[in-house]
């Protein structure tokens, strides 16, 4: 596999506390007795209001998983009703997922959000994580880690062919100078191997398969 390798599981609007130490317990248990190499980071985007007690569960159980917050404020501190701040995120979590599919439709998220998201994250020590549906967006500088989804993939079971999304994951690479392109939409333990062994695509985005700590372990196995 490739140097720098990401497994990033995207819970969305799911789980309660109670949920996520079940999760947890068996996230640990599944994966007891084999070491993830340091090729592979694996993270998981958690809702926000979980992000401390998710880190407390992963040094309690001692796992190599990083957390990522699943949006940002595009604002820093001050009046934002509601806002989740970079710098807040920063306390709990490296990584941000920014400009997410369901955000650019459900709530109205433009480039200019987007690129405003984005500078927070820098300013913050964040790493952005940024989503795009196809080749032809925007990508703003300094952006490390681009996912690429296409709509018709995400949640409907019908993968993109690892064909044609490495094609795209290499247009992308070729347009923005962008380092880890990785590919989301259903990606399963089935699928998730023959995405890596693209060239282009440096990594996965599960949804469903990791909201259950056994598929998302299988995804993980399939490709040590
Ligand atoms: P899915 O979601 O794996 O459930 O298709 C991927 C995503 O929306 O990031």
């Amino acid at each position: 596999m490739k140097k720098n390798t990401y497994i990033i599981g995207n819970w969305k609007s799911n789980m309660v506390l109670s949920e996520i130490k079940e999760w947890f317990f068996r996230f640990s248990d599944l994966s007891k007795g084999t070491a993830i190499p340091e090729w592979l980071n694996i993270i998981l985007c958690v809702p926000s209001i979980y992000l401390p007690a998710t880190r407390e569960l992963v040094e309690w159980h001692k796992l190599s998983i990083q957390l990522a917050a699943q949006n940002v404020s595009p604002f820093s501190e001050g009046a934002y009703t509601g806002e989740v701040t970079a710098r807040q995120i920063r306390e709990f979590a490296r990584y941000v997922l920014i400009g997410h599919s369901e955000r650019r439709t459900l709530f109205q998220e433009t480039n200019e959000h987007i690129r405003q998201k984005v500078s927070q994250a820098h300013d913050h020590d964040l790493s952005p994580i940024l989503c795009v549906s196809d080749s032809s967006m925007e990508i703003p500088p300094g952006v490390s880690i681009v996912a690429y989804e296409p709509i018709g993939s995400i949640g409907t079971g019908k993968a993109e062919t690892p064909e044609l999304a490495d094609s795209v994951a290499q247009e992308i690479m070729n347009k923005s100078k962008t380092p880890s392109i990785i590919y989301g939409g259903s990606v399963s333990g089935e699928n998730a191997r023959k995405f890596l062994e693209q060239p282009h695509i440096y990594g996965v985005l599960p949804g469903k398969a990791s909201l259950d700590a056994r598929s998302f372990w299988d995804i993980i196995f399939h490709v040590l």
